[in-house]
């Protein structure tokens, strides 16, 4: 493939979405299209690991024929493939991987495996550069929930990770108990707001440090429930939404007076909260600080953040081993 723009070809399959695109060294989206499984693991109220594999097997390859057939009317070049390689379930890890693999082989170019939370950590830069840097960053997903201090586009230093659960993850517990679907962020949004935050939840680990824990908050939540069966659910999620935030905003807060960044940027599903996108343009406000937010198609899972991140790894020559690791952490590539 010669001539034209260059791109990257970015696949992403780590959770339940099926994801692939094609993006340029400044982050212009030529393609993406992204197959979510939430009607496969409807039925058991979580992601159920082997169906989501399936799911990926069956729709990775369709995806990237409209990928190809994208680039070559684009008349675009292809630099390489960037895969997620983690964190994320290892049969799902596998089906991506496997693909860039052979595609690897078949079209002759590298295969960069990246790390996941690396490509959310890029998702706000997508389309227009927007991330400033010293940043403070967020991020806030169903996988993980950590506080970074960004000093480059690729150099962090991570302040604080959750114990226990992530906040999508209790956002989706949450949403389980109150009989909502999936996913349970937008459901439990939205019932926040025609609710009334009256139940006094915890706010576990407010007062100390950078780390968090929502599982405590999540228990309340479902003592609540069996105390009080008929509490109108909308309520509930007002508080538990409300709980949420107060830790976010106290753990922000206490961030920002101690590294005196110049942006806030959150990424992660949980970034497509329009409650959570509040309270941070109302922090950016306050502290004079560059709000940096991905629009909302690219907070969840999608290939576009990974083939972004790809760029990084390929203008500092990394080329990490191609291994599925489930349990990969922020400080490696
Ligand atoms: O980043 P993501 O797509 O996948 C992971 O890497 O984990 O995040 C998924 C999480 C889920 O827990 C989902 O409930 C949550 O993000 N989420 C939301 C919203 N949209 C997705 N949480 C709150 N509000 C939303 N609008
Ligand atoms: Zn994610």
């Amino acid at each position: 493939m010669s001539g034209g723009t260059d791109y990257i070809l970015g696949l992403e399959t780590s959770c339940d979405d099926t994801s692939v695109a094609l993006v340029d060294r400044a982050g212009g989206v030529a393609f993406c299209r992204t197959v979510s499984q939430y009607a496969v693991h409807a039925a058991y109220g979580g992601v159920f690991p082997e169906l989501a594999s399936r799911a990926h097997l069956q729709a990775i390859l369709p995806l990237v024929a409209e990928a190809t057939e994208a680039l070559s009317a684009a008349g675009g070049r292809l630099t390489a493939i960037a895969v997620t390689r983690g964190p994320g379930l290892i049969g799902s890890l596998l089906v991506g991987i496997n693909t860039a693999q052979a595609l690897g082989i078949a079209w002759d170019v590298p295969v960069i495996g990246v790390n996941h939370l690396r490509g959310h950590l890029r998702s706000p830069d997508l389309e227009e550069r927007r991330v400033v840097c010293p940043a403070l960053v967020l991020l806030a997903s169903g996988g993980h929930t950590l506080l970074a201090v960004q000093h480059g586009p690729a150099d962090l230093t991570l302040l604080g990770a959750t114990r226990d659960d992530s906040i999508g993850e209790s956002y989706d517990k949450v949403a389980r108990m109150l009989g909502y679907g999936m996913p349970g962020g937008p459901a439990i949004d939205r019932a926040a707001q025609a609710g009334v935050a009256r139940h006094d939840f915890p706010r576990p680990m407010m007062r100390e440090g950078y780390e968090f824990s929502f599982s405590g908050l999540k228990s309340s939540v479902a003592r609540l429930l069996e105390k009080d069966p008929g509490t109108a659910p909308e309520d509930v999620a007002a508080s538990f939404v409300a709980a949420c935030l107060d830790v976010l905003e106290a753990k922000l807060r206490r961030a920002i007076a101690a590294e005196t960044p110049r942006a806030l940027v959150v990424v992660g599903g949980v970034a497509a909260s329009p409650q959570l996108r509040a309270l941070v343009q109302r922090l950016g406000a306050e502290y004079g600080l560059s709000v940096c937010l991905p629009p909302l198609k690219w907070a969840t899972d999608n290939a576009a953040m990974i083939a972004l991140a790809g760029w990084d790894y390929h203008v500092a020559g990394l080329l990490p081993d191609l291994r599925a690791d489930p349990g990969l952490s922020l400080a490696q590539w």
